[in-house]
């Protein structure tokens, strides 16, 4: 491909250039042949090759040209460092009176070379990273039951088949362990089913390991990446984000998870949010529900824009999380006493909420990595 020759040369051409760099005015010379903002050759190359590029090629040219652009980068950064090592001139401060040392030496440099400094020219600019929409949901959403007095938990996304289904009170051959889609480690077999590994499928099993370390009171949330066997559509990722919930205590009650959830999802969505409980099962929580807000899209009145709401198929509601009581079950398994004690925990998918909040389309947005898309969070 004449691409990779042109890719090539130009390499070449830096490593040549590169070798013949003496000392800290040459290697300025050198930098802003490649990397000048206006004339530079990294410049020219993206005017040249990629703004030319005919549209079905430009993300191959777009990639290639920002492989180069990091090469060009660094080579320039480490000739710097050659060259200053090669001529004694100190590059990286070291205290004070060392930098002033080098500040003035590099001023005698460039004075005796008869070049100026003209120090009113804009500096190279440097993009600041942005936080990633999906850790930021995250975020929003672990700060929301901070302020509650919950603590953060964390556990392994490599599991065994106790923390992720027996514990939880999945019993071995449970039907309800197919809806998982589980991701199973290769090679497991001839360890009993228990310690088996796998790829976590939710949060709860850190519900399991926080009871396992402490005692109630416990009130905590466990956000983290969870792993299922789906296809990837404009729904599903193997790979997305649960934020997962457990308060115990004495006297918790369904009440308390009605006003927790209920104050959570008006933090994120807006104070004028309903919440509706809906009865469901999980094998861990007794009774359990799923919760569902008013859709944001049309107030909860499910028509818009003279017609049907598509957001919420009409119905006025949009199902958001798993919760429940926490089943008695579970407290025989972390030595909890099921007679003292009661609570409740939920879970929550964080690509979900995102996509709501911010009107994203495709769930698939979120793991591209084009930064057109991530910039607008920025
Ligand atoms: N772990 C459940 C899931 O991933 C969600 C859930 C968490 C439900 C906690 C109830 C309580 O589907």
């Amino acid at each position: 491909m004449a691409l990779d020759k042109a890719v090539a040369k130009l390499l070449a051409a830096l490593d040549e250039e590169s070798k013949a760099v003496g000392g800290e005015v040459e290697w300025k010379a050198f930098r802003d042949r490649w990397i000048a903002r206006t004339k530079g050759v990294l410049t020219q190359v993206n005017d040249l090759w990629l703004k030319a590029a005919p549209k079905d090629a430009k993300r191959d040219v777009g990639q290639r040209v920002n492989e180069l652009k990091s090469r060009v980068e660094d080579i320039v950064n480490a000739t710097l460092t050659r060259s200053a090592s090669k001529t004694g001139s100190t590059v990286h401060s070291v205290g004070r009176k060392k930098t002033r040392d080098s500040v003035s030496q590099h001023r005698t440099e460039t004075e005796s070379s008869g070049e100026r400094l003209d120090i009113t020219l804009p500096g190279n600019r440097r993009p600041l990273g942005a936080e990633h929409p999906v850790i930021k949901t995250m975020n929003e959403i672990v700060r929301v039951f901070r302020n509650l007095g919950y603590s953060v938990e964390e556990g392994p996304e490599i599991e065994t088949d106790y923390y992720n289904f027996e514990a939880l009170n999945f019993p071995p051959n449970h039907p309800a362990r197919d809806t998982q889609d589980t991701l199973f480690i290769a090679g497991q077999e001839s360890k009993p089913l228990r310690e088996r590994l796998l790829l976590r499928t939710h949060t709860s099993p850190v519900q399991i390991r926080t009871m396992e370390k402490m005692k109630p009171p416990v009130r905590v949330v466990c956000p983290g990446k969870v792993h299922r066997n789906d296809a990837p559509d404009a729904t599903h990722s193997p790979i997305f984000h649960q934020i997962e919930g457990l308060a115990v205590d004495t006297n918790i009650t369904f009440c308390d998870l009605k006003g927790t959830l209920d104050h959570a999802m008006k933090a994120l969505f807006g104070s004028s949010v309903k919440t509706r409980f809906y009865p469901s099962f999980f094998p861990f929580t007794e009774p359990s529900a799923d919760v569902q807000i008013s859709c944001i899209f049309c107030g909860g009145k499910g028509y818009r824009d003279g017609g049907p709401c598509r957001n919420c198929k009409a119905s006025g509601w949009i199902e958001l999380l798993g919760c429940g009581m926490v089943d008695p079950n579970v407290y025989g398994f972390v030595n909890y006493d099921a007679k003292r004690v009661s609570g409740f925990a939920f879970g929550m998918g964080v690509e979900r909420i995102a996509i709501l909040k911010y009107g994203v389309d495709d769930i698939q947005l979120f793991f591209n990595g084009d930064v057109r898309f991530l910039e607008q969070f920025g």
